[in-house]
């Protein structure tokens, strides 16, 4: 129905039960012949679910959304950075939509309710040659995580149910996830990452806050200042303001 009132062609859902990781089983897809752009995977389970820098992440039975889309990059691979900051700002507007309104993302793209995580991406990219350069945008929402999940999480996180007081239905979730994700994605293709600077800003966690920033051996501490137009972060260090790229990078609040 979201996508029927857009006037969008619909997006191809292949749903699963229980899986091992949803971007290791769309890129198993890919293998056996190409994908539509937006083809989408849900699972209810994961058995070795990932997040970033090699960690687990933590996938119970019908608790959460685990889902990954796959999209064509015809920009090539100098549309990842942008990719991560239009990822991110889908799912804070997503949830926005939702009735979550105090929604924030910690850069580039970690979607955060008052400081704790509600949901994690993992981008991961592709292909070497523009035209057959991709990316898997693997998305974790917790919708109502079990309370021993504290034992698997070394980060403070919340979950929908929790911020909304209320079951949630979660096709309604996918759905509009689904939505808000390809409308910005199909956007960004066509417009490239401009239109979605100022609104990633609103949903800026960090704005002016001291962070301290890890570079390999090296430690930077400074201001955030936001993101500049290619989606690198901005820190203001010793008055000079400088840029930082995801995965150059790593982030701590101070
Ligand atoms: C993070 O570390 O914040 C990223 C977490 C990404 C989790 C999602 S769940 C669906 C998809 N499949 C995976 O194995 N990981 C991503």
């Amino acid at each position: 129905k979201e996508f029927a009132q857009r006037g969008q062609k619909p997006l191809k859902l292949h749903v699963e039960r229980i899986v091992s990781s949803t971007n290791d089983v769309l890129r198993s897809y890919l293998k056996q012949g190409p994908l539509e752009a937006g083809e989408t995977l849900v699972a209810e389970a994961q058995t070795d679910g990932r997040g970033r820098r090699g960690k687990r992440w933590y996938s119970p039975y019908a608790s959460s959304l685990y889902l990954s889309m796959y999209w064509p990059l015809e920009q090539g691979m100098a549309a990842a950075m942008g990719l991560s900051i239009v990822a991110g700002y889908a799912v804070a507007d997503a949830a926005r939509q939702l009735g979550i309104a105090d929604v924030r993302l910690k850069w580039p793209n970690d979607v955060l309710v008052k400081g704790k995580k509600l949901s994690g991406i993992l981008i991961e990219l592709e292909g070497q040659a523009v035209d057959n350069a991709h990316a898997i945008i693997g998305i974790g929402v917790n919708i109502n995580l079990p309370t021993m999940v504290e034992e698997y999480v070394d980060q403070p996180w919340t979950d929908l149910q929790t911020e909304l007081g209320q079951r949630v239905p979660r096709n309604l979730w996918v759905a509009t996830l689904l939505a808000t994700l390809s409308d910005a994605l199909e956007e960004f293709k066509q417009q490239g990452l401009s239109p979605f600077v100022q609104r990633w800003l609103a949903y800026d966690n960090l704005h002016d806050r001291a962070v301290t920033l890890l570079m390999g051996q090296t430690t930077i501490h400074g201001y955030a200042k936001g993101i500049a137009e290619d989606g690198a972060l901005l820190v203001e260090v010793e008055g000079e303001v400088k840029r930082y790229h995801a995965g150059e990078v790593s982030l701590r609040y101070d």
